[in-house]
């Protein structure tokens, strides 16, 4: 089997931006497909994928997640494996890549989502150190905006919001892969938990392909978008399928997928998403 490597890095109505995405979008998609080219498995390529994107300040996950209504960022990740792993971790707050965090629960627990304190104590046992994900840029925001918020809170939300990273891989093996990270939207109540860590909402993987979606979390988890487009891919290719969703569901949102027999689909219904494909001889990225 070909290795194939697809990664995702938000989509919505405006990308900010988009030529710094562009750069990491590429140092996401080397850093994954080396693992995939030095025969690796599928799952150590989405994360070391994830991973770039996470500690790029230019996007919604890791370093750069938006704060929530008091100003604290919480972050949801979850990985899983066409094999059936899964581990996620909802509402993390104070660590530098929830993705690593998010494999230490799919490896070494027998559980497949921690949130909250648990997940962070959980976290400081495995090693991960305390760490503010909130840039300058974002407190500097939240500041200025803090005493006008609730007036300005559609148009902050338009802005900084819809915004997951991800990648979906399938390796020489044929075994397939997905990872998902995201800050989850600006000025969210706190608590909120996304589309990112749920099964089947925003990340799914089986026999068939792996799935990640990018968006709307309420309106993905509703929808159940990631499973809905594995039930596709029991007749149909992943580019189908990707189609498929974006017609068939009302949210707004962007999907990428890597099926059984390397087939990709790329679709989303938001202006923009930025997204990247790597194989052997080809590589291609889109900012916005
Ligand atoms: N899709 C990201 C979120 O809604 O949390």
């Amino acid at each position: 089997m070909e290795p194939i490597l697809v990664i995702l890095g938000g989509s919505g109505s405006k990308i900010r931006n988009p030529e710094e995405r562009e750069i990491y979008l590429g140092e996401s998609l080397e850093s994954g497909f080396l693992e995939l080219k030095e025969g690796k498995e599928a799952l150590s390529a989405v994360v070391k994928a994830v991973i770039v994107m996470e500690d790029a300040p230019c996007f919604n996950a890791g370093t750069g997640s938006v704060p929530n209504l008091l100003g604290e960022v919480e972050m949801d990740a979850s990985v899983m494996t066409s094999e059936g792993l899964f581990g996620a971790v909802a509402a993390i707050r104070d660590v530098k890549n929830p993705i690593k965090v998010a494999m230490d629960v799919a490896v070494k627990t027998e559980h497949l989502m921690l949130a909250g304190d648990g997940a962070v104590r959980f976290a400081r046992l495995m090693g991960h150190k305390k760490y503010d994900p909130l840039t300058d840029e974002l407190k500097e925001l939240y500041k200025e905006k803090k005493s006008s918020y609730y007036k300005d809170i559609d148009r902050m939300r338009s802005l900084y919001s819809l915004e997951t990273v991800g990648a979906v891989a399938i390796d020489r093996f044929g075994g397939m892969a997905v990872a998902l990270s995201t800050g989850g939207i600006m000025l969210h109540l706190p608590g909120r938990v996304g589309d990112t860590p749920i099964i089947g909402g925003g990340i799914y993987a089986s026999q068939r392909g792996a799935i990640a979606a990018t968006g709307h979390g309420e309106g993905i988890m509703r929808h159940m978008v990631a499973k809905r487009a594995d039930d596709l891919l029991d007749k149909h290719n992943g580019e189908y399928a990707a189609e498929e969703v974006i017609k068939k569901v009302e949210a707004d949102f962007g999907i990428i997928i890597v099926d059984r027999d390397g087939k990709v689909g790329v679709a989303y219904n938001t202006k923009y998403m930025c997204w990247g494909i790597k194989t052997e001889d080809y590589k291609k990225v889109q900012g916005a």
